[in-house]
């Protein structure tokens, strides 16, 4: 076979981007660190950033706050439709069918001028909360919780989900999670959405076809991989036992390793010192001992680092979330990043259109059915 190509597409820089910077373990949007906008900022100033190129004015955010707070409440019809999926689907495959659904009640779906483009992205970014929160409730047959105008984004989804208004330091950390996973360069999903607006398809269309990529286990799947993993190992002692057999398999480990990331995903620290808290709150340490455990044996035996997914899924379960829904929520806080890639694809757009290395027959001489 042919090594004349470039499988996975592993570090080739196929398009110009101004909107994340990965350089080694350093990670950026528009030029800000990402470890500052995760202890600084808020998932609303951060979405600002990605989609305006600079960090906005108190009145600049007070505005955009405002447009995506109108924008909370979902149409009648969604909220019919998400009552009548069966309880035992996915959650991610019933975002992606809903996402697909939510187009078809927005009379802007088709039109990709930049100021419609804009004012269909505060509706998704806006909107995709509260339809995760409806799937989740859907799932444990509870009624949906209209949103609350006045709450920010994450607060908003967690009295969403719990049906109770969140304290402080839980809103909190969640933005945190939602910061560090709201943007990141031509991962998978982000590139399956710019292909889609390359053909200059329809946004709802890019973000359909971004959720079905992330949905995979490789990619944002792994959240909630990892957190069944580690909750089927149980307790650090069991640790070792656990690799054994999984290596000898050659099973790959969730949560572990990056296309991207060879010496560790700067935001692990960010997210395994946030988990730490929880787990000590929480008295839930059993849990964070068996994920330090298995990142310390993972580096030993493998030399490979614990993602993003490792944490965020841990963080997500400390913070009494199922398991189930964490996909989601890593979908509902990259539309930030999508919609920003999205935009920039029509601003500058070229179809993408790769080629194979043909290794198939050649040749053939066609034979009627009757002589074969
Ligand atoms: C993320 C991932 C898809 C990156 O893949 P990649 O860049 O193509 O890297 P490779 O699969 O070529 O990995 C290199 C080697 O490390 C091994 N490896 C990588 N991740 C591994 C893991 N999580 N568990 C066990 N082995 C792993 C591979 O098997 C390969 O071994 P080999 O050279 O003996 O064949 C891969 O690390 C993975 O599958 N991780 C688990 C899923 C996950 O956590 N995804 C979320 C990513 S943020």
């Amino acid at each position: 076979m042919s090594t004349d190509h470039h499988a996975g597409l592993e570090d080739i820089e196929v398009l110009e981007s101004a909107i994340c910077e990965i350089r080694q373990d350093l990670l950026s949007f528009r030029g800000y660190k990402v470890t500052d906008l995760a202890s600084a900022s808020t998932f609303e100033e951060v979405a600002y950033l990605l989609w305006n190129d600079a960090l906005p004015s108190a009145k600049e955010l007070e505005e955009f706050q405002q447009a995506l707070k109108a924008e909370y409440a979902l149409p009648r019809e969604i909220v019919e439709h998400i009552n009548h999926v069966p309880r035992e689907a996915h959650p991610m495959a019933v975002l992606r069918t809903l996402i697909s659904s939510l187009g078809l009640y927005d009379s802007e779906a088709l039109d990709n001028s930049p100021p419609a483009v804009r004012r269909k992205s505060v509706r998704l970014l806006a909107k995709i909360p509260q339809i995760v929160a409806a799937i989740a409730r859907h799932r444990q047959a509870k009624a949906n919780v209209e949103a609350n105008p006045d709450l920010s984004i994450a607060a908003n989804f967690l009295r969403c989900l719990y049906g109770r208004l969140p304290d402080n330091e839980t809103a909190r950390l969640l933005e945190t999670t939602m910061i560090l996973y709201a943007e990141h360069e031509l991962n998978a999903s982000t590139f399956a959405a710019r292909t889609t607006a390359a053909t200059q398809a329809d946004t709802y269309s890019c973000i359909v076809s971004a959720i079905s990529t992330l949905q995979g286990n490789l990619h944002g799947g792994a959240n909630q991989r990892a957190v069944e993993m580690l909750l089927t190992i149980g307790k650090p002692q069991n640790v070792s036992d656990y690799l054994d057999e999984k290596l000898r398999k050659k099973e790959i480990i969730m949560g572990f390793g990056h296309r991207v990331y060879k010496q560790g995903d700067p935001r692990v620290p960010v997210l395994r010192a946030l988990c730490k808290g929880l787990a000590d709150k929480n008295k839930e340490t059993t849990v964070f001992e068996t994920a330090t455990e298995l990142e310390k044996e993972m580096l030993a035996r493998k030399k490979l680092h614990a993602n993003v997914d490792y944490y965020s899924g841990l963080a997500f379960y400390l913070m009494g979330m199922s398991a189930d829904i964490f996909t989601c929520l890593f979908a509902m806080a990259r539309s930030a990043g999508l919609l920003a890639h999205i935009s920039e694809q029509y601003a500058q757009n070229k179809l993408i259109r790769p080629r194979a290395v043909y290794t198939g027959k050649k040749n053939q001489k066609y034979v009627a059915i009757d002589k074969r």
